[in-house]
């Protein structure tokens, strides 16, 4: 059976030719960068030209490049390097980030920080004017997320930047999932720190960067040696630095291609979808949703059981709900936006990529239509979930 992949919010394969560009870095080219050694030297000098690469496309200079371990290190590495160099102070987040900041902030508030988290209207967007409201004398950071992983929601950075710049407080946006297919200069957006991740982009897992604009105050979390200027310290992940340069710099080139071409997908899928199926939301603001991300809400049937069925017929998506300690938790940002925790147990989350093809969303709206009606008509909750009662265990 051949196998459709449609989770690329998660991850991403890791590209031919950067896993080529990765490779003797598992062989020859062993040396440890910060070595004086001709060994250590010969990898340092990728090493520079891929913080050169990352620099480049976030219009940054190489001084303000940190490597990490991910998108979950650098978010933390924001909020409480920024937290710990303050000492106390106060945090304006939104409702709708990554675990990442959402914990980082709850960790913080519970170590005595104040915390507030602004709202998002029914499409998922940040109103800058409430960002200004929540802004406080003591107002440490503000970070608010480019691209949303759940339902594909482009923040408007721009214009929360411009209110952050005239309060002198510096703003942090999780730019995991849209660096290499948005503009991401640092200067356009007016961002101070910016969390990235390579495999996102089919790079290597395990990789990430923090860009931190030069002058914000900041403490780093990880200390030791004196890598990354002391910002981070521990011997560099090389291997995946290499992949991570490699890999933004062939997202850059065909980015502007994949958006088309996702364009055209996007509008064939939800097209297909809303035809099909009876009783179906699309979630987010169609004016600002990145046309990767398809977030479907489906009524009177069960997340995890479609994500299941799909999954049976060779095809890979995932559920708008976390699965844990034995019950199943609507998404928080599906909740944000205001949809009925019963219904956001029914949303499945598509991500496409660069290599979806229009012959994998004809096979979806093949495949898709019949398995939805199925478990409706399977549902012995069927009847209470149309009268909005009742809900699934996990
Ligand atoms: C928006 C966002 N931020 C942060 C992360 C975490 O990144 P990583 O998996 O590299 O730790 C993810 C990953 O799913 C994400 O989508």
């Amino acid at each position: 059976m051949q196998r459709i992949f449609l989770d690329h919010n998660a991850t991403t394969p890791i590209r031919t030719e950067v896993r080529e560009k990765m490779l003797p870095f598992l062989g020859e080219l062993f040396g440890n960068p910060s070595s004086a050694h001709s060994f250590g030297q010969e990898v340092k000098v990728h090493l520079d030209e891929a913080r050169q690469r990352i620099a480049d496309q976030l219009g940054a200079s190489v001084n303000e490049i940190i490597f990490t371990s991910g998108g979950t290190e650098s978010d933390n590495a924001a909020l409480k390097g920024v937290a710990l160099a303050a000492g106390s102070g106060h945090i304006v987040t939104t409702v709708i980030e990554h675990p990442a900041v959402m914990q980082s902030a709850s960790y913080l508030a519970k170590k005595g920080f104040d915390v507030t988290y602004v709202e998002v209207d029914s499409g998922g967007v940040v109103d800058p004017e409430d960002v200004r409201r929540a802004i406080r004398p003591d107002t440490i950071i503000v970070s608010v997320m480019h691209l949303n992983n759940e339902v594909g929601v482009i923040q408007p950075i721009e214009e929360i930047s411009m209110i952050t710049r005239e309060a002198g407080v510096p703003l942090h946006t999780d730019a995991v999932q849209s660096f290499g297919k948005l503009p991401t200069k640092v200067d356009d957006l007016g961002v101070d720190l910016i969390s990235v991740a390579a495999h996102k982009i089919y790079g290597p897992k395990g990789i990430g960067v923090l860009y931190v604009r030069k002058g914000t105050r900041i403490d780093p979390l990880i200390i030791g040696g004196a890598q990354e200027k002391r910002r981070r310290s521990g011997t560099e992940n090389v291997i995946g630095i290499v992949g991570f340069g490699e890999a933004i710099r062939l997202a850059e080139v065909e980015r502007e291609q994949v958006f088309q071409n996702l364009e055209g997908l996007r509008k064939r899928f939800v097209d297909g979808l809303v035809e099909r199926i009876p009783q179906i939301t699309i979630n987010g603001d169609p004016e600002r949703t990145f046309p990767s991300t398809i977030s479907a809400s489906v009524a009177r049937v069960e997340g995890e059981s479609l994500l299941l069925s799909l999954d049976m017929e060779g095809i890979a998506v995932s559920t708008g709900s976390a699965c844990s300690s034995g019950s199943l938790e609507p998404s928080h940002v599906l909740v944000a936006m205001g949809i009925d925790t019963v219904l956001a147990q029914g949303t499945l989350r598509f991500s496409m990529g660069r290599g979806t093809t229009g012959e994998d969303v004809d096979r979806v709206l093949e495949v898709f239509p019949p398995v939805v009606e199925r478990l409706r008509a399977m549902s012995p909750l069927g009847a209470e979930w149309s009268a909005g009662v009742g809900g699934p265990t996990c």
